[in-house]
């Protein structure tokens, strides 16, 4: 049975307050920990580990600690955790049921600096507003014109593929890469894809029996990734919002590509398994020379879409 919202909660020598909200693991999508709060006295909402739950009935959980020990429990830090209301994770209802109320899952990693990043997007929105305003339209045009320009298709070297020791495993690679935005001075970015030396079973669930062509925006050919290359590199960015995923195992699926902002889940070959994706993993022009070098070009692609657009 899992702990109900407003449960009692027993230590063994007293009672500390009732069940306030529950926690779970993005990962396993099991509680994790406990918030409890409502105690006596003016003592701060507590977060107790599953580990130390006892016994868990209809109206009531009994934790194996006694008050001393529960009052060196670490306070429960709201700002640390989303709700599943903010967060879409499919299929909740059917994983864990605890009703009503919240249950939380921990912020996002990727996502303690939005507040930062929307302010640095508006002070950039507003300086480019008021240096853009009273220049007269060719100036903009010249300004602007980076922004026109063809895609850069320049192979980048990002490693050696003596780091990947398991076939069908992924592993992340990271580089910088150069970039220029406009009217914004050049600046170097870091950036990573997740390559996969891949079994003959995972190379056919990618290709289906076709090689991959890249194009440019213009038609023009610029590579093709031969199915029978087992090394492939998919973009770092998650196809739904653009978050950056790991390779991690599942409790039911295995190892597999977890994004953690909605929880997204692929499989080695891209292949979205669970959540709100619209499409798969993005491959990208892979090399890979005799001495294990390996290359490729830095492609970005819009979020959000079924179709694969490229944006960089
Ligand atoms: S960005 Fe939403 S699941 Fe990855």
């Amino acid at each position: 049975m899992q702990p109900k919202l407003k449960s009692k909660v027993r230590c063994t020598d007293g009672e500390v307050g009732e069940v306030r909200r529950v926690i779970m693991d993005p990962l396993s999508h099991d509680i994790s920990h406990i918030v409890v709060g409502g105690g006596p006295g003016d003592v701060p909402e507590r977060q107790v580990p599953m580990g130390q739950v006892q016994a868990v009935t209809e109206d009531a959980v009994s934790l194996r600690l006694g008050m001393g020990e529960y009052a060196t429990l670490p306070a429960f830090k709201r700002d640390e955790y989303v709700t599943t209301h903010e967060v879409e994770i499919a299929h909740l209802e059917e994983r864990i049921h605890v009703t009503p109320g919240e249950v939380l899952v921990p912020f996002p990693e990727l996502e303690k600096s939005v507040k930062r990043r929307t302010f640095f997007a508006n002070f950039t929105h507003a300086i480019g507003f008021l240096i853009g305003f009273p220049l007269a339209f060719p100036v903009l045009r010249y300004l602007m014109k980076p922004m026109y320009s063809p895609f850069d298709n320049e192979w980048l070297k990002i490693g050696n593929s003596g780091k990947i020791k398991q076939d069908d495993v992924g592993v992340q690679f990271k580089y910088k890469r150069k970039i220029k935005e406009a009217y914004m001075p050049e600046q170097e970015i870091d950036k990573n894809v997740w390559v996969l030396k891949a079994t003959p079973k995972v190379l056919e669930a990618i290709y289906q029996g076709k090689d991959m062509e890249f194009r440019d925006s213009f038609g023009k050919h610029i590579w093709t990734n031969k199915k029978d290359v087992p090394y492939i590199a998919f973009s770092g960015k998650c196809p739904h919002l653009g978050c950056g995923f790991k390779w991690r195992t599942h409790k039911t699926l295995g190892q597999v590509f977890l994004c953690p902002c909605h929880l997204s889940i692929y499989d080695a070959a891209g292949k979205v398994l669970d959540g709100p994706a619209p499409r798969p993993l993005d491959p990208l022009p892979i090399k890979v020379t005799a001495t294990g070098d390996i290359t490729i070009i830095d492609m970005e692609f819009k979020a959000g879409t079924k179709a694969q657009v490229r944006i960089v």
